[in-house]
């Protein structure tokens, strides 16, 4: 099958009525959708990204207005929510309606549920008039795609077109919010911050480990999944464990790791978290092209959109160093 980078909409809708699988650009990054009612169109996708079926999927739709066809019993901060934040990059975990079929929520009586925001993925929205499952178009437990040619190369092959829609703005995968046990706890960390959620809803709001360890929430065991590049990537707490390791391969090589074939992530150059998350996936990629040995990041401060990055940065790593006792420790997971 040959994969085509195109600008019609009108292609891309024809694909997605068809019962097809498409490449599909969004604010946070690109979707492989399909019918989202249609349950062969999206056995499709799992096949596609060789995604296990345990995995649930998200289901986008053009209008909080059409929440109530696919789910029950929402909750008003849901739609307090949604008024600051849809469109835009927030999921709403939902109880389900029978319509939504259980290969979409991988059997769970919830579904996933959220409005995005980009232009051209809201017109393919309009004129298939169908909802749109997708998950990020990348194959199981690789880097999410921000851009189309992106997506042709982790799905050459398996898909008729992918829609151009340009960069990601976001650049990371949209928040995910449960209203389980009347608490509301995010299930995946992303660009809208815990804070922005709780100024809305005037209430705490927990992360997802606190919900399960108190037995709020029912864990679903579907959140463990991990983004890695081909070359291993090493995360440093602090800058500081990091500058230590260049200065010492200065002097010396560590494992055969010399200053030119290791890749480091060099976030000094961004003015602030928005603009690393937006290049975060881009620059992992880029680096992972590049044949390094090994890959190197250090994490940032664990607050607000910084938590979001700290977790991509974790599920993409393969373990951290640290300068101790004057030696740089390598960690594996
Ligand atoms: O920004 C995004 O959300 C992107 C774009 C394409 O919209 N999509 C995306 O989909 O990241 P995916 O499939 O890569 O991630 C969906 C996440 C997974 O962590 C999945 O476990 C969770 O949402 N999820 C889906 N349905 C769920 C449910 N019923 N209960 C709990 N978690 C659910
Ligand atoms: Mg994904």
């Amino acid at each position: 099958m040959e994969t085509k980078i195109i600008n019609s909409v009108e292609i891309a809708s024809d694909e997605i009525v068809k019962g097809n699988v498409v490449g599909l650009p969004t604010e946070t990054v690109y979707g492989l959708g399909a019918d989202a009612l249609n349950e062969d169109a999206v056995l499709k996708i799992y096949e596609t990204k060789k995604r296990p079926d345990f995995n649930p999927l998200i289901v986008h739709v053009s209008d909080v207005q059409e929440f109530e066809k696919y789910a029950t019993d929402i909750p008003n901060d849901v739609y307090k929510l949604a008024d600051f934040f849809s469109p835009g990059p927030i999921t709403f975990i939902l109880k389900k309606k029978d319509i939504i079929s259980d290969i979409v929520t991988a059997g769970l009586d919830t579904v996933a549920i959220r409005v995005p925001s980009h232009e051209l993925f809201r017109f393919v929205l309009k004129l298939s008039k169908k909802p749109i499952a997708a998950p990020s178009a990348n194959m199981f437990g690789r880097i999410s795609p921000t851009t189309a040619e992106d997506v042709l190369k982790e799905l050459n092959g398996k898909l008729h077109y992918i829609l151009d829609g340009g960069k990601s703005s976001v650049g990371i995968e949209s928040t995910v919010l449960s209203f389980e046990g009347g608490r509301v706890t995010v299930l995946r960390h992303g660009y809208i911050t815990k804070e922005d959620v709780e100024k809305v809803v005037g209430r705490t709001v927990y992360d997802y480990e606190e919900s399960v360890s108190s037995g709020k929430i029912s864990s679903p065991g579907l959140l463990k999944s991990h983004y890695a590049p081909m070359t291993p990537l090493y995360l440093a707490e602090h800058t500081f464990d990091l500058k230590r390791l260049i200065d010492e391969l200065d002097e010396d090589n560590i494992e055969g790791l010399t200053k030119d074939n290791i890749g480091i992530m060099d976030f000094s150059t961004y003015d602030n978290f928005r603009e690393l998350a937006k290049h975060l996936f881009s620059d992992l990629r880029n680096l992972d092209e590049r044949n390094y040995k090994m890959l190197f990041a250090s994490k940032v401060k664990n607050l607000k959109l910084g938590r979001a990055i700290n977790d991509r940065l974790d599920r993409a790593s393969a373990g951290t160093i640290k300068y101790e006792d004057r030696k740089i420790i390598f960690r594996n997971k």
